[in-house]
């Protein structure tokens, strides 16, 4: 199949056709994501706290988000692979930006990048498109600020809001990005950001009027722990692995596991 490129976004949204975007953290996940025909798979911090057992994404480093870029990369052949840029590895400068950019692609083969903020990184975003690197942004509830967000919150509420993430919306897509993240904002004011931008917006917890959506894999896939209202389960991995290690024990408790078709007899 063909990749996915900046183009078929792009295509998608004047055509009306809803964008599909999953994250993925390793090869087995994002082959089979790819074989069931997402779009885009995001190598997101989010690994921070769903894969690596912190509680946000703040610790989250380039290089241990390298490998797993690695291996998402590797493992699709249509679905365009978009890398998060980690808390600390670009916001310093435009020039910061690039370097943590250029290796992420150099290292990876990652297609595109992705990373937080509205107007204090156009320039950066202008700098890297300009460079040869496509950007994702990423608006509304930005994990990587939480500590001055106070926590995960929906932002955008309220009229001066909505009109400053539109702003910071047309300022991304003015700087050169090609699609943009929607983060826990209020449906409405999502609806009003996919209205005024030319660029297709993602939604996650911003309702259905975005041009595509995006969803932590653990939480859609019901892996267990923690999950947001906004992401629904779809199925129940988490209980379904569950169930399989159990059996798996239990069978090697009572010796009928392995049998004899799982044995070499010579
Ligand atoms: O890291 C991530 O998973 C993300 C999505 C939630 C958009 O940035
Ligand atoms: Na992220």
């Amino acid at each position: 199949p063909r990749r996915v490129r900046v183009q078929h976004v792009q295509a998608a949204k004047e055509a009306g056709e809803r964008l599909t975007m999953l994250t993925a953290y390793d090869a087995p996940t994002a082959r089979i994501f790819d074989a069931a025909g997402i779009d885009m798979l995001l190598v997101g911090d989010s690994m921070g706290d769903n894969m690596l057992g912190h509680a946000n994404t703040i610790p989250v480093t380039m290089d241990e988000l390298i490998p797993a870029a690695r291996a998402v990369t590797r493992a699709t052949k249509r679905a365009m692979v978009v890398a998060d840029l980690p808390f600390g590895s670009y916001e310093a400068s435009p020039a910061q930006a690039h370097a943590s950019a250029v290796r992420m692609m150099k290292e990876t083969g990652a297609q595109a990048v992705k990373f937080e903020g509205g107007a204090r990184v156009a320039e950066h975003v202008r700098l890297l498109t300009s460079a040869g690197i496509p950007v994702m942004g990423h608006l509304g509830f930005t994990p990587q600020s939480e500590n001055v967000l106070g926590g995960k919150r929906v932002q955008g509420r309220g009229e001066d809001a909505a009109e400053l993430l539109c702003e910071d919306a047309l300022a991304l897509q003015e700087a050169g990005a090609f699609a943009v993240v929607l983060e826990m904002v209020p449906a409405p004011v999502a609806a009003r950001a996919t209205e005024i931008l030319a660029i297709p917006t993602i939604g996650i917890g911003a309702g259905a009027s975005c041009d595509g959506q995006v969803l932590v894999w653990l939480d859609m896939a019901g892996m267990g722990g923690w999950a947001p209202r906004f992401a629904k389960q779809f199925a129940q991995i988490g209980a379904e692995l569950e169930k399989a290690a159990s059996d798996y024990a239990a069978e090697v408790r009572a010796g009928s596991f392995p049998g004899r078709e799982h044995a070499y007899w010579e």
